[in-house]
């Protein structure tokens, strides 16, 4: 340990015993510390590479995925940090799976130590035995469980928060089987798979516990878009670093961290060449807790961005899976002016870089910290409403520089504006068999600011909802806190049918489509029509804002069995018993 997280920590307990950081107004924690001045643009885009299966087993591709602590050099004028990742990369590496095609993974970390990276604290529910009312054994600081997130899987292969295992081989209550088994029965979507801890989950994702998972399709493909290296995945995180390079999270928790520095699939605010043409870009927000609203700008290199002038427009074609219903422009006078990404959101698009050779651009962040649903408008010096005095706001991102080839670019992909989405219906919110109203709120406990869904805490008993197999909801979500947050939903994708006050209002152009994470602002209810398939069992939902998540966020809901007068019976499963029963097959695109 060194002496500045001595110093830090000393200041955190005398500052504790003052009562000062109960006082913080909304838990905002980018704390005391702030990255050393970090030069930007320098290094180039690392792209993170296809992982190959380890083998075969039962039909289907077999991965083993060793998660390792490991030094990886960032930024060049800071030390190698150490991190842990998925077979010690950071991101890891990109899984890849066709549509329908069986694949099982098992992840490794019987490599990694036993103290973790950061402190944890353990007045974070999860943290401790007492914690636990169907567990007594022990709960190892380092603990891991890997969640696939947007897939459609039985519960036991979902990796949800109490299903942990420990490097020594402890494994949580709700822990089933290593090797999870994936079908992919279902749309194609780029995500990612990810820690999902309970308790610490902020911490592992932040040690670097994230890749990506990309499900490819057929229909996909006939679209013609940007392939090979013009298919870029980004994966987009902010990060406080040390002067000895080490990654800053605060000690102690908090319920708002953002990091000062951009992080984009591993490296400190990259560039990237890119030719004259056409690119898709697979865009992943895999922070703990910041909200990016993006958007590209002309850089003259002399400090001066401009909006306004002849930037290349987004088009997206696809939210977090499958694909929208219209192709959604973003850019000056187009059908949005930016692009609004919370925590594990995604959005895919093309980017039409012809015409533009010999030109830089950068890609510009707007959005508070923490995010509300707006803009930060006096440029974010500690936030509108945070008393630290570390600097929230994250201007920039990442660059682009156009080149100047000395030879005719050959693009034969599509042109975004003539494609021809494959979209499937979404579940009818007026075949609907129930709807429920669900609240998000915060409360202090155990002196830490805690964030709940109905009331509830994580621990507290029953589930929020008991939805019968391949039925339709309509979930309204209801924020009657402060800030905004990202729902997620486990097992399923829904559809945003309102938003606004009411949830009455139109959902976003780029929210028609697919989602599994939705934000909800404060003061809004947003609505969303849910089909539960194609598995029985308890799933969570919780918000994605990771320390949200850890404290307390997060809820049960249970799919079952239909009974008689289900309209889609499953065959093979019990009532009540169900759990991991297969319903109909899943349509998709
Ligand atoms: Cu991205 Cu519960 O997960
Ligand atoms: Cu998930
Ligand atoms: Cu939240």
């Amino acid at each position: 340990m060194t002496d500045i997280r001595l110093s830090r920590r000393r200041l955190l307990q005398t500052s504790a015993a003052l009562g000062l950081a109960g006082s913080l107004p909304w838990g905002t924690g980018t704390a005391s510390a702030s990255s050393p001045d970090l030069k930007k643009f320098v290094q180039p885009l690392p792209i993170p590479s296809v992982r190959e299966p380890d083998g075969r087993r039962k039909g289907a591709a077999y991965y083993e995925i060793p998660l390792r602590e490991f030094e990886q050099q960032v930024h060049p004028d800071l030390p190698p940090t150490t991190f842990w990742g998925f077979d010690g990369t950071v991101p890891g590496p990109i899984i890849k799976a066709r549509r329908n095609e069986r694949i099982k993974l098992r992840f490794d970390n019987s490599e990694l130590p036993s103290d973790h990276l950061f402190e944890v604290d353990e007045r974070v529910g999860g943290t401790s035995p007492e914690d636990y009312d169907d567990y007594d054994g022990p709960v190892p600081e380092v603990r891991t469980v890997v969640h696939q997130h947007g897939l459609n899987v039985e519960w036991q292969s979902d990796g949800q928060a109490a299903a942990w295992t420990s490097p020594d081989g402890v494994t949580g209550p709700r822990f089933e089987k290593h090797v999870h088994d994936l079908p992919n029965r279902q749309s194609r979507m780029t995500a990612t798979y990810h820690d999902h801890a309970l308790g610490i989950s902020r911490l592992n994702n932040y040690a670097g516990l994230s890749g990506f998972y990309i499900i490819e399709s057929p229909r996909e493909k006939r679209l013609n878009l940007p392939s090979g290296e013009y298919d870029v995945p980004l994966l987009l995180q902010d990060k406080t670093f040390e002067a000895d390079g080490s990654l800053h999270y605060p000690d102690e928790f908090v319920a708002n961290f953002a990091g000062d520095t951009a992080f984009v699939n591993g490296a400190v605010w990259p560039y990237m060449e890119v030719e004259p043409r056409r690119y898709r870009f697979r865009l992943v927000n895999q922070s703990n807790g910041r909200t990016f609203d993006l958007a590209l700008a002309s850089d003259y290199g002399d400090g001066h961005e401009d909006h306004e002038a002849d930037v290349p427009l987004l088009y997206q074609f696809a939210p977090d899976q499958g694909f929208l219903e219209d192709i959604v422009s973003i850019g000056p006078g187009s059908d949005l002016d930016s692009l609004v990404l919370a925590p594990f959101e995604r959005a895919e698009v093309v980017v039409d870089f012809a015409g533009h050779a010999g030109e830089t651009f950068t890609v510009t962040n707007s959005a508070e910290f923490p995010f509300t649903g707006g803009r930060d408008v006096d440029g974010g010096h500690g936030g509108h409403d945070s008393d630290t005095e570390s600097d929230t706001h994250l201007g920039e991102i990442m660059q682009f520089r156009v080149t100047e080839p000395g030879y005719e670019v050959t693009d034969d992909s599509a042109h975004p504006r003539t494609l021809e989405l494959p979209t499937q219906p979404g579940p009818n919110p007026r075949a609907a068999k129930e709807t429920r109203h669900m609240t998000l709120g915060m409360r202090m406990q155990n002196g830490l600011r805690t964030h709940v869904l109905n009331g509830k805490t994580f621990d507290a008993e029953g589930v929020d909802a008991k939805p019968q197999l391949g039925t339709t909801e309509v979930w309204e979500l209801e924020n009657n806190s402060m800030h905004t947050h990202p729902i997620h939903l486990h097992l399923v994708t829904f559809r945003v049918i309102g938003r606004g006050p009411g949830g009455m209002a139109a959902p976003h152009p780029n929210e028609r489509g697919p989602k599994d994470v939705v934000r909800v602002n404060p003061g809004e209810t947003v609505r969303i029509a849910v089909q539960f398939g194609d598995f029985t069992g308890t799933y969570p939902w919780h918000c994605h804002i990771l320390e949200h998540e850890d404290q307390s966020m997060m809820r049960p809901f249970e799919v079952v069995a239909g009974n008689a007068d289900g309209r889609n019976r499953d065959e093979g499963s019990e009532v009540g018993g169900g759990d991991g029963t297969r319903g109909e097959p899943s349509t998709g695109v």
